[in-house]
């Protein structure tokens, strides 16, 4: 079993329909972003940090009308130093839970998301658990956001973590790995 030493935080904020609508959270995830972020489930919040946003929905005005997987599938520009993971979380359960579609995709862009990635830096990654990207594809964990939002809500978490090192398998989606991976800069992990 490993252990990891990681940022702990617990802020509490009354449930909003654009999680960035609450201040708290997004404050956390700003102090967390370093440039140049790409915010693949844009919404319609903006975030302060210099941020290329993508979203499926016209509506909300993002820099790229696009699927999510497709524009990370198909993204030939610089990589990022950031990324930020905000799909439709009632959304993702319902049909992971009934069809099985919309979760293909969200795991599908997490298979290739860190290729469009630079070594060292993070993908920031909210919903309703602390999966992330885990260490299989090359992650360690930073910091934990809970947002307790009182009532009967659902908690919303936030995971922050590190790309360290290339992932342990690869997969029929996956593009060559050609990145020039550094070792973690201060090993974060405790020995169990
Ligand atoms: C939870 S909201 C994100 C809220 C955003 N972080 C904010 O605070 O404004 C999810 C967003 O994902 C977008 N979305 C849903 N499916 C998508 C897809 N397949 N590709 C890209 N965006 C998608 C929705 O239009 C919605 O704006």
């Amino acid at each position: 079993m490993a252990w990891y030493k990681m940022e702990f935080h617990y802020i509490k904020q009354p449930p909003k329909r654009y999680t960035f609508e609450m201040p708290k959270l997004k404050s956390l995830v700003e102090h967390y972003c370093i440039p140049k972020v790409l915010n693949l489930f844009a919404g319609i919040v903006r975030l302060e940090v210099g941020e290329l946003r993508v979203d499926i929905d016209e509506s909300t005005q993002p820099d790229f009308v696009s699927d999510a997987f497709d524009f990370v599938r198909s993204w030939r520009g610089a990589q990022f130093n950031t990324i930020i993971l905000d799909p439709p979380y009632n959304l993702r359960k319902a049909r992971e839970k009934y069809q099985e579609r919309y979760i293909g995709s969200f795991q599908k862009i997490k298979e290739q998301v860190q290729y469009i990635l630079n070594p060292g830096g993070r993908i920031i990654t909210l919903g309703y658990d602390t999966v992330g990207m885990s260490r299989r594809r090359g992650f360690e964990k930073e910091a934990v956001i809970i947002v307790c939002h009182g009532g009967d809500h659902n908690d919303t978490l936030c995971v922050v973590e590190r790309y360290v090192s290339p992932p342990l398998f690869s997969s029929a989606f996956n593009v060559p790995f050609n990145h020039t991976v550094e070792p973690t800069p201060s090993s974060n992990r405790l020995k169990p």
